[in-house]
């Protein structure tokens, strides 16, 4: 999106600063491994447009911005440890291409050097974002620790998927929004409003993910397509897909998300059809669009003008036609 560009330029080059490889390089280059690879840098965009958004000069929140895209890149090298991942971005996850331990203490390191970043605030700022970034990243952990959870229970609720999408996904990005509104000094109502638009713009997101995992083309998308269902996620597709298929199907699908197949294609591709056939595919877009226009709702109460709110919107929508 053209109105992001500026705040990416800005950031690659402070990130690139931050990640230096140092000795022991076993430590580093693995960090610098997964942010060199790029991603789509949205929760840091997100806190850089907003600190923008608010009034004040967006560069004043490159530290908080680092902060929270060193954080998520941390969380998915510990992430594609627990899902078994293969691909991140395209490329060989850390603990592919190294190994777990290496992925597990690089993580570590990051999240260290992410709370390090708000040391550049004063003392006042620095307890508001270093508080909020705890409460976060603690959610972070319980959302990993529910998704994880739900591999192996069967009586998963759509409420309990939802409180775990929440936690391991959605209340990052409204921080991510909130940090920036912090920053440029933003009324409380300010940033509370905007912290609730970008946790249902997270929620959407995080649904958006689940289709895509599914869905996504394998050419493109970065990641393991299908990897959700060999790991057997309870995502708002299986969930609603088990509720809008025949008694057959649903026992079929209940099977299929029981067993680890050595080769998962044809547990794959049954599946996907299950998720279309029973209308859980179709269903997903309309929950993302109605998370959308939920987080949109929170923008009325925001005192940002008009023009500005129509660009928040228009990144939203922009983020439903994503495809990776
Ligand atoms: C992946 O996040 C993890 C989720 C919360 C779905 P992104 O899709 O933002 O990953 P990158 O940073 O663009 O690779
Ligand atoms: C990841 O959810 C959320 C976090 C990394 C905290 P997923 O497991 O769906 O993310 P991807 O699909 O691997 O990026
Ligand atoms: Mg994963
Ligand atoms: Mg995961
Ligand atoms: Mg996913």
């Amino acid at each position: 999106m053209e109105v992001l560009s500026k705040y990416n330029d800005a950031l690659q080059r402070h990130l690139n600063e931050t990640v230096r490889v140092k000795e022991p390089t076993q430590l580093y280059a693995p960090i610098q491994y997964i942010v060199t690879l790029g991603g789509k840098r949205l929760r840091p965009i997100l806190t850089l447009l907003s600190c923008d958004f608010f009034g004040e000069d967006f560069n004043k929140a490159m530290p908080a911005a680092l902060a929270v895209e060193l954080f998520h890149n941390f969380s998915l090298i510990h992430d594609d440890i627990m899902d078994k991942a293969p691909l991140r971005r395209g490329e060989e996850t850390v603990h592919e291409k190294w190994d777990i331990n290496t992925g597990i203490l690089s993580g570590d390191a990051m999240l260290i050097l992410a709370y390090q970043l708000f040391e550049n605030y004063e003392p006042h700022k620095f307890q508001e974002l270093a508080k909020l970034f705890s409460k976060t990243a603690l959610e972070v952990c319980e959302g990993q620790q529910y998704d994880v959870d739900f591999e192996t229970r069967d009586d998963v609720t759509l409420d309990e998927y939802i409180h775990m999408i929440d936690c391991k996904t959605a209340v990052l990005l409204g921080a991510a929004m909130k940090m920036g509104a912090i920053v440029a000094e933003a009324s409380e109502s300010c940033k509370n409003n905007i912290y609730q638009f970008g946790r249902n713009l997270g929620i959407a997101f995080q649904l958006q993910d689940d289709y895509l995992d599914a869905f996504g083309n394998p050419e493109t998308f970065g990641k393991q397509v299908g990897g959700d269902i060999i790991t057997n996620k309870k995502t708002f597709l299986y969930l609603t897909a088990l509720k809008g298929s025949s008694a057959e199907e649903a026992e079929t699908l209940e099977h299929l998300y029981s067993i680890a197949p050595k080769d998962p294609s044809d547990k794959i591709s049954t599946v996907k059809s299950i998720f279309e056939a029973s209308g859980a595919a179709k269903a997903i877009q309309n929950e993302i669009a109605s998370y959308t226009q939920k987080a949109n709702n929170y923008l009325d109460a925001v005192q940002i003008s008009s023009e500005k709110k129509e660009k928040l919107i228009h990144f939203g929508d922009w983020l439903m036609e994503r495809t990776v």
